[in-house]
């Protein structure tokens, strides 16, 4: 996942001002998932970049995570977990909480959800102020699996999500 995933990356990202509120600018991925050859290209490059016997599980992050983990874990031979927004699951699970701007923000796991001691890829579209990934990754812990790698297609560096992270490695195709 070196400068040609970062340019497939760059090619397929869409700036849609003002949404979900004024003032910001998302960062719609979905021309890239709907491009079969490019979403290939990225899905081999993050598996290529952490070595496909690096993680015995994959975890996305709802929802465009789900997209990239199914990928990875069918690419791999992996299976995969949703981490979920909070009341979707339907057993036991794990809550972790954040803040958002106004409020907060409630992600779950399945309490059963890891073998202990599985190796766990995280992956997700978009790390902004890192809350949803940070979240995500202390769920992974709670419920037993050992955080292996987090990347995400693309990066927005300005957001400070790396260094909220920090210091577990953040890998990006793409930063901004
Ligand atoms: C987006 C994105 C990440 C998260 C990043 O998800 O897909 O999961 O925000 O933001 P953060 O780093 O500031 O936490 P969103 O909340 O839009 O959920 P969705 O994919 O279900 O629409």
């Amino acid at each position: 996942s070196g400068p040609g995933t970062a340019a497939l990356v760059a090619s397929r990202v869409l700036d849609v001002p003002d949404f979900p509120k004024p003032g910001v600018m998302f960062k719609d991925l979905m021309p890239l998932f709907a491009d079969g050859d490019v979403f290939r290209e990225v899905i081999d490059g993050i598996v290529a970049y952490h070595g496909r016997d690096s993680f015995d599980v994959v975890v996305g992050i709802e929802a465009r995570g789900f997209v990239v983990a199914a990928a990875i874990a069918y690419a791999t031979g992996v299976g995969v977990v949703p981490v979920r927004k909070a009341g979707k699951l339907p057993r036991p699970a794990y809550s972790a909480s954040y803040a958002l701007e106004y409020g907060e923000a409630t992600l779950e796991v399945h309490e059963d959800a890891f073998t202990a001691g599985h190796r766990v890829l995280v992956v997700d579209d978009v790390l902004a102020t890192g809350g949803t990934a940070e979240a995500t990754l202390d769920l992974v812990e709670r419920a037993g699996g050992t955080v292996s790698g987090f990347t995400v297609l693309l990066e927005l560096a300005f957001l400070g999500g790396r260094e909220r992270l920090a210091p577990r490695p953040v890998h990006a195709l793409l930063t901004v």
